[in-house]
C-alpha cells in the first residue's frame, strides 16, 4: 500500500485541465499541498480570471491563518493555454471541463499522445461512467474518477472511482493522493452514473423539479422548509451555487443511463438555453448580482423535508446491492460532500421500514416516477444496516 512519501515520491507535477468553477480550486488545493500545477484553459481570459479567484481565496486564507505563504503557494500554479505545455511533465492530469461527454473524450485523447506513459488521468466529472471515458485512452489501467466537491477549497470529501479497468495500485495512489491534499477520500467500487453523493441525490432533483412544475411550493418557500431541517443551504440555492447547467447535464445523463423519469423538465431547459445558469451568471432561481440571495420566505407544509429523505435512502440502499460502496461509505460521503448533519442510513434508524415502503408507494403514483418505488431489499423489509 503506498503511503504519502510514495505519492509525493509518484506525482510531483499534476496538470488541472479546465480552469472554471472546479479546475480553479482543485489547482488550488493541490498547490497548498505541495504540487506543481499546471492549470490549462482554452482561452488567456479564462485562465486568468482562474488565478484571479485562487488569488483571493489564498487572500482569504491567509487572513484567517490557514496558510502563510499564498505568494509561493500562488508561484507553483503555471497558467497555460497550450494543452501541450499543460501536460507533457505531468505524472497526474484532473480533467474538469465541461460536462458534455464528447468535450471530455477529445480533450482524454489528445492528452493521450501528449503525455508520458506513465502519466495517471483522472476525471472530475460528476456524473459519467469513467469507464466509458477511459476509452478515449490507451491506459484504461491507469484512468480513474476524482470527484471533487464545491467549493473544493472548503469542501473535505472526494471521491476516488474506479472504471471496470481501473488498477488497485492506481486506486491506492489516489486515495493517498486524496489524503495528502488533507482530504477525505471515499472509494466508489463502480462506476455507476452519479457515483454516491450525486447519485443519491439524483431521486432528490426529480422530486423538486416535479413540485416546481406541478407548483406545489416555490423554489423559495422549498429552500426555506429544507434550511429549517439544518441543512447548509436549500436545494435551489445549492443547485444556483454549483450551477443550473451542471444540475441539467446531470439529470439529462441519468435519463440517458437510468431512467427516462429523469428527463430535465421544461423549466429548466428554458433555464439554460436563456443562460440563467446560477450565481456564475449572476441569475438562476434567485439573483446573485448582489452576492447570496436573502430567503424570505416561510417554510412551507406542502413540502416535507421526510420525502426528500425517503428518496433518497431508497437510492443509497440500491448503490448498496449493486456494490457501489458500503453504507458507513455512503453516510461518511454524503455528510462531507453536501456538509449535512446525517447520512442516509443514519437518518433510516429512526424510521420504520414499512413507513419508508409505504411513502415511496405513495410518492411513485403520486408523481408516476418509477425511481421512486422502493427496492427489492426495502420491500423484504431489509436496510443493509440491519
Ligand atoms: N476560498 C476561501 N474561502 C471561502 C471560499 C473559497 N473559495 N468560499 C467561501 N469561503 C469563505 C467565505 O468567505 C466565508 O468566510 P467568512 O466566514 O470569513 O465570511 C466562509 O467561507 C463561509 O462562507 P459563507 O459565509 O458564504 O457561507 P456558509 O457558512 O454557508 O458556508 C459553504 C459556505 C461552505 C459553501 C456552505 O454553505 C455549504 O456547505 N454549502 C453546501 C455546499 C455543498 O453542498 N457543496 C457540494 C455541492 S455538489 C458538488 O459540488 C458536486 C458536483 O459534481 C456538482
Amino acid at each position: 500500500m503506498p503511503d504519502v512519501l510514495d505519492v509525493k515520491e509518484k506525482i510531483k507535477k499534476v496538470a488541472v485541465l479546465g480552469a472554471g468553477d472546479m479546475g480553479h480550486g482543485i489547482a488550488e488545493v493541490c498547490a497548498i499541498a505541495g504540487y506543481e500545477v499546471t492549470m490549462r484553459d482554452i482561452k488567456q481570459e479564462f485562465v486568468e480570471r482562474g488565478m484571479n479567484r485562487i488569488r483571493e481565496s489564498l487572500a482569504k486564507l491567509q487572513e484567517k491563518g490557514k496558510i502563510e505563504n499564498a505568494d509561493e503557494i500562488l508561484s507553483r500554479i503555471k497558467p497555460v493555454v497550450e494543452m501541450e505545455e499543460a501536460v507533457k511533465d505531468a505524472d497526474l492530469i484532473i480533467e474538469a471541463v465541461p460536462e458534455v461527454f464528447e468535450i471530455k473524450m477529445q480533450v482524454f485523447s489528445e492528452c493521450e499522445g501528449l503525455a508520458k506513459p506513465e502519466c495517471i488521468f483522472t476525471s472530475n466529472t460528476s456524473t459519467m461512467k469513467i469507464t466509458e471515458l477511459a476509452k478515449a485512452t490507451k491506459r484504461e489501467d491507469k484512468f480513474a474518477g476524482l470527484h471533487f466537491f464545491n467549493p473544493v477549497v472548503l469542501m473535505r470529501l472526494v471521491e476516488v472511482i474506479r472504471g471496470e479497468k481501473t488498477s488497485e495500485e492506481v486506486m491506492q495512489l489516489l486515495v493517498e493522493f486524496v489524503k495528502s491534499l488533507g482530504k477525505e477520500p471515499v472509494r466508489v467500487e463502480k462506476d455507476v452514473p452519479g457515483f454516491i453523493v450525486n447519485r443519491i441525490q439524483a431521486p432528490s432533483g426529480a422530486l423538486l423539479m416535479a413540485i416546481i412544475e406541478k407548483r406545489i411550493a416555490t423554489p423559495e418557500e422549498v429552500d426555506a422548509t429544507m434550511k429549517g431541517i439544518g441543512l447548509p443551504m436549500g436545494p435551489f440555492e445549492l443547485m444556483d451555487y454549483t450551477g443550473v447547467d451542471i444540475f441539467y447535464h446531470a439529470m439529462k445523463y441519468y435519463s440517458e443511463t437510468i431512467s427516462e423519469d429523469y428527463a430535465p423538465s421544461e423549466i429548466l431547459e428554458n433555464m439554460v438555453k436563456s443562460g440563467n445558469l446560477g450565481k456564475k451568471t449572476g441569475k438562476g432561481w434567485y439573483d446573485w448580482s448582489k452576492g447570496r440571495p436573502v430567503i424570505e420566505a416561510k417554510p412551507s407544509d406542502r413540502v416535507s423535508p421526510l420525502d426528500f429523505t425517503i428518496v433518497e435512502i431508497n437510492e443509497a440502499v440500491k448503490l448498496v446491492e449493486m456494490g457501489v460502496a458500503k453504507p458507513e461509505d455512503i453516510n461518511k460521503a454524503v455528510k462531507l460532500g453536501l456538509n449535512r448533519p446525517f447520512g442516509p442510513f443514519e437518518l433510516a434508524k429512526s424510521m420504520k421500514v414499512e413507513q419508508i415502503v409505504s411513502r415511496l408507494e405513495e410518492l411513485s403514483k403520486e408523481f408516476e416516477k418509477e425511481v421512486f418505488k422502493p427496492t427489492e431489499s426495502l420491500k423484504a423489509g431489509k436496510l443493509p444496516v440491519d
